[in-house]
């Protein structure tokens, strides 16, 4: 176990509040991760899947209300409204604790509390940091297995006084004497989920969910939204980026980290298999990126996770092999469907269903194409939880504690007009500019040329930013000043997601997104052909190799400035994105505006 009093002091206290039946020191072993899942399937909670075509893997269904992140009952509850921010939901810290003490007292009664002391990043890497999760959930105690580094040598690294940010969650769902969960996912009501935040303390409190992001705590509420802030203060950055390493022909390598808002093919960017002869793409990460200065000047980013929670549903043997091949054993899934051989299937899985299902709500479905209205079988946000280590592309220095040296940093979102294929920043100051317009376009299923909004997600990081988003774009610009610009990476915009007057895409994506990728790898090596444009940097005409399903034409649109759209883009930046974050907006955003507006207008 542990001498660390702070830890057992706060176990007791924590025990002394929920009342669980046991506690449960986590040892991260193979055999501890099997004993909890055999429990999960003694009580219903977990399918076994076909051990012949998912070897040591399983399936659960969560409660209907119980399926996604909640951002609105997740809480930034720092000393004051305005350290949230306008974009985060703030509760008085006493208030919050007050009312979820009363939510916590008794709610682990007839439950196990289990501790989890994880690592996120490579155990003692200087970039990593730890992390200490109470729970009464098995589940969770399976999926950190995974997604994090679990066990005795995290407490070895802690020793008897070492820093750690505490975690405390619970499903909300005591038992009564007696009863078990018999199946049924347990979690509270909606209304007495919280998932809260309390930055100034860097604790982690959350009640009534057991899903993804809000009960894996290391994820986005660690790793993001409580980093953000130790990032803030400590000089380094937390961003919601994947990491990705590639390599040309002549074996040299770049490492880029990319941030896209959420569904927008983060995982299949980071795992991509390259159409351009020669070229490798490896993944080191594919949701979140650690970074810190090092010696030499250079950004090294780190992955804190160890696993990756992608959401199943379009995930193929086309679009993403190897995340096909990263769940193909000791996986666990949730809200997927079940096929008659115990075997997985969700949509758009790259074949139909081999016969009847089991759909997520655990009913009988059958497919029947003629209905267009049938309800998927698999819900849209279902998950797989795999070890990183299975991915075949995972590059050999993923667990490196040193990170890997960033050479360019990527934005993009869904716009399916306006913004061209590609584009650099001309300085630091424009890259963040760049960062802080990222959104996705609102489409309703038809495309309406005229009434699309774009939902502004800066830095992909609006959810999982624990402070206000005003000074975090200040902490991008103060970061720039660190280094010298040839030490800095080189930030770039990509928009895979265009589209034609009548709803095409006019790119193909997926693996035809190297080539792309390739003309960034040569702008970092200072070799590819670029113009100066109003927006940035572009590619000349033949800088990008086009794929023989776009025509060159379509190319041209895809690389060419849209003034009129771009016009409109600086207006509503200037409407509607920039005066949210009032007096904390960093006037050189402001400045970038008025220098793009004069470009556009020569
Ligand atoms: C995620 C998200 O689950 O960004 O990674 O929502
Ligand atoms: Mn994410």
């Amino acid at each position: 176990m542990t001498r660390h009093k702070g830890l057992l002091d706060w176990v007791k206290q924590v025990e002394e509040l929920c009342l669980p039946d046991n506690v449960h020191w986590c040892d991260g072993s193979q055999e501890e991760y099997d004993a909890t899942v055999k429990m999960m399937v003694d009580s219903g909670l977990a399918t076994p899947l076909n051990p012949q075509k998912r070897p040591n893997s399983y399936l659960f269904f969560s409660d209907p209300s119980d399926v996604a992140r909640v951002e609105n009952r997740t809480y930034i509850a720092s000393r004051t409204k305005d350290e949230a921010g306008p974009t985060n939901n703030w509760i008085d810290p006493d208030h919050l604790k007050k009312t979820m003490t009363g939510l916590y007292e008794g709610c682990m009664r007839g439950r196990t509390l289990y501790v989890i002391p994880f690592s996120m990043g490579p155990i003692g890497s200087n970039i990593a940091k730890i992390g200490v999760e109470l729970t009464d959930s098995p589940y969770v105690v399976a999926n950190m297995h995974i997604m994090t580094r679990v066990g005795t040598k995290v407490l070895e690294v802690l020793g008897e006084d070492g820093e750690f940010v505490p975690c405390l969650h619970s499903v909300g769902k005591p038992l009564a004497p007696g009863e078990s969960d018999n199946g049924q996912w347990p979690c509270a009501p909606l209304e007495d989920k919280y998932i809260s935040h309390f930055p100034e303390e860097r604790a982690i409190w959350s009640y009534g969910s057991g899903y993804g992001g809000n009960a894996l705590l290391g994820k986005k509420c660690l790793a993001l939204r409580i980093a953000s802030v130790l990032a803030r203060d400590e000089g380094w950055l937390a961003e919601h980026m994947l990491i990705l390493k590639m390599t040309n022909p002549a074996g040299r390598s770049h490492y880029i980290a990319a941030a896209f808002p959420s569904a927008c093919g983060k995982t299949n960017l980071a795992m991509l298999v390259p159409t351009i002869p020669d070229w490798k793409v490896e993944v080191i990460g594919d949701d979140i990126a650690w970074m810190k200065f090092g010696d030499d000047g250079r950004l090294y980013a780190i992955n804190p996770e160890a696993g990756f929670f992608g959401v199943a549903p379009g995930t193929s043997m086309d679009s993403n092999p190897s995340a096909m091949a990263s769940v193909r054993k000791n996986a666990i899934f949730t809200n997927v469907a079940l096929t008659e051989d115990k075997d997985v299937w969700w949509e758009d899985i790259g074949y139909d269903p081999p016969g009847k299902l089991i759909d997520w709500t655990g009913r009988e479905w059958v497919q029947d194409k003629s209905d267009k209205s049938q309800k998927p079988a698999a819900h849209p946000n279902a998950r797989f939880t795999a070890p990183a280590s299975q991915c075949p592309v995972i590059a050999d220095e993923w667990e490196d504690p040193k990170g890997v040296p960033i050479s360019a940093f990527l934005f993009g979102g869904r716009r399916p007009r306006t913004i061209p294929l590609v584009h650099q920043a001309r300085d630091w100051n424009h890259g963040v500019f760049m960062g802080s317009i990222v959104g996705s376009e609102i489409t309703a299923a038809a495309l309406d040329l005229e009434a699309g909004t774009v939902r502004r997600d800066p830095f992909a990081m609006l959810p999982f930013c624990g402070y206000h988003m005003g000074d975090y774009l200040r902490h991008w610009i103060e970061l720039g000043k660190k280094s010298s610009p040839d030490k800095l990476p080189e930030i770039f915009v990509v928009n895979w997601f265009r589209k034609t007057r009548d709803g095409k895409w006019l790119w193909p994506g997926f693996g035809e997104n190297s080539r792309v990728l390739a003309w960034i790898f040569e702008r970092c090596e200072g070799t590819a052909d670029a113009r100066e444009t109003a927006i940035g940097w572009m590619p000349t005409l033949d800088a990008v190799s086009r794929p023989d399903s776009v025509t060159e034409e379509d190319m041209a649109k895809l690389m060419e400035v849209d003034r009129e759209g771009w016009l409109a883009e600086i207006k509503d930046i200037r409407d509607n994105l920039y005066p949210t974050f009032g007096d904390r907006l960093p006037k050189e955003l402001e400045d970038q505006l008025v220098m793009i507006e004069e470009r556009l207008a020569d």
